[in-house]
């Protein structure tokens, strides 16, 4: 099975443990970093052409104001999803679901009859509404339960005994 490990992770000031820290590298890429090597998956980072704000409070004006529009930023990059018979698509909650560009990139992507296993970094609200957001997305791929990850803080076993036990069932 062909895997790809797709993600979107924002580096800058960040909500962690109830304080405003910088990161020089988001947690979704390290955590998506550490899947790739557990599964062999290739990576691919999703990109807005528009970088977000560093700061975190303007950051979250952004992230709301998208969502209130649905907006669908654009994007700095591109892949061809057809040779990947999976993907595992990972993102920090952003305002109780996934960063907007996340959703241009499933509207950009035929992931029709592929598997999607979504990963969400987050401070708390878990997966919020992200999964049925994909769902909406992507009615005809084959949507598994998302894995929650509190910041950046798994562990290694119990994340490549998930993975192994999602693809072992498709
Ligand atoms: C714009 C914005 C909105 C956020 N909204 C939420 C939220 O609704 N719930 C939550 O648990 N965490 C929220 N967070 C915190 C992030 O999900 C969390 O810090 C995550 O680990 C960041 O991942 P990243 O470093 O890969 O971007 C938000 C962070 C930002 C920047």
């Amino acid at each position: 099975m062909k895997i790809l490990v797709a993600y979107f992770s924002h580096e800058g000031m960040n909500y962690v443990d109830g304080k405003i820290v910088p990161l020089s590298v988001g947690n979704t890429e390290i955590i998506a970093k550490e899947i790739a090597g557990l599964i062999s998956g290739d990576l691919f980072a999703i990109r807005t052409l528009e970088p977000y704000p560093y700061d975190y409070k303007e950051c979250v004006k952004t992230a709301v104001s998208e969502l209130k529009a649905d907006a669908r930023p654009a994007l700095a990059n591109t892949i061809d999803v057809t040779p990947y018979d999976a993907i595992v698509l990972g993102y920090p909650n952003w305002c109780g679901t996934m960063p907007m560009p996340v959703k241009t990139f499933l509207c950009g992507a035929d992931l029709s009859g592929k598997v999607i296993v979504p990963f969400c970094s987050n401070e708390g609200s878990g997966m919020g509404v992200s999964e049925k957001d994909i769902a909406k997305l992507c009615p005809k791929a084959i949507l598994k339960k998302g894995i929650s990850i509190h910041g950046k803080d798994f562990d290694e076993t119990a994340l490549k005994n998930r993975l192994e036990t999602i693809f072992a069932d498709k």
